[in-house]
């Protein structure tokens, strides 16, 4: 899954052709397959295939993404509990569906703010909420103009450097890029996020490895949940998906152990186990 991490993008135009049988199939098996599965805060999540007519503009309930996605031919979208941890959950499970689609050479792009999230409110048991869907579908040649635009405003192929993010000890002291760990924590940090913001910060103490989200101020304040949780579900989720390819053993736990950081939320930990030399 390293290469699949790597080679991810998100698209937002799309060829204007269906999904091929087969390939919707394997989507559909997908769904249903993650559907089962748990976060790491023990939630799982509902997902669901729209395809024409959903995607049109005949019916009512319409996905709708403000021309920000063009000609996408299917969609598939969730529901999950909506609190923090449910929405982290969310964030670590739908980024393995991205992955599996990416892995199949489909297209998608998490959406979180540009779509219309009233048409699924049919789906939700109370207290539950469609934090982002994502379009699926063949990538088109040449990314649309609008997405051109979107990509250079919000910076899409940038990301902050290592030592702004990833720390040893304490909030303070940059990890050193030879750190063992350094190379799972740069799956993290070429992660997506929501407007690219990065809110993700890590602390590297023995063999722990503390997750903490640093909350862009201002940022999307009137959204009906905290959508940088998501991000940090997508951080955990690229992390562990390393450590598994290199067949670390590690659990993932809530340390009350963990360095204490002002302005910092404290998420999960991962207890790199058997890897005694890890500093
Ligand atoms: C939780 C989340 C929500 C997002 N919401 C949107 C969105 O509403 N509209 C959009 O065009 N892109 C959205 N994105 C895509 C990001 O802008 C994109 O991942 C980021 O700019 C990095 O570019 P890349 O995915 O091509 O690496 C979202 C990404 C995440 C992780």
């Amino acid at each position: 899954m390293i290469k699949t991490i790597e080679k991810r993008v998100s698209v937002r135009t799309y060829q204007k052709k269906p999904l091929l049988k087969n390939d919707e199939k394997a989507v559909k098996d997908i769904i249903e397959e993650l559907t089962d599965k748990k976060g790491p805060f023990g939630h799982s999540v509902r997902l669901f295939f729209y395809d024409s007519p959903y995607t049109g503009d005949e019916v009512q309930i319409q996905i709708g993404t403000y021309g920000f996605v063009k000609n996408p031919p299917a969609f598939v979208a969730g529901c999950v509990k909506n609190d923090f941890e449910g929405i982290v959950d969310y964030g670590y499970l739908f980024e393995k569906v991205i992955l599996r689609l990416t892995q199949m050479n489909l297209g998608s792009v998490w959406l979180g703010g540009t779509f219309n999230r009233e048409a699924f409110d049919y789906l939700l048991a109370e207290g539950e909420v469609v934090p982002a869907v994502t379009p699926v579908g063949y990538p088109a040649e040449n990314r649309s103009i609008k997405e051109k635009v979107i990509r250079t405003a919000i910076k899409g192929d940038r990301r902050l450097p290592f030592e702004t993010l990833f720390f040893e000890n304490d909030i303070k002291t940059p990890l050193n890029k030879a750190h063992q760990i350094a190379k799972y924590l740069e799956l993290v940090r070429i992660g997506p996020s929501a407007s690219n913001k990065q809110p993700w910060r890590v602390i590297v103490k023995g063999n722990k490895v503390h997750f903490y989200l640093e909350k862009t101020k201002g940022y999307a304040e009137n959204m009906p949940f905290d959508i940088q949780a998501l991000d940090l579900g997508i951080a955990i989720c690229h992390f562990e998906l390393g450590l598994i390819e290199d067949q670390k053993t590690y659990a993932i736990v809530v340390d009350s152990d963990h360095p204490q950081v002002d302005q910092m939320k404290y998420i999960i930990s991962f207890d790199c186990i058997k890897d005694h030399d890890l500093n």
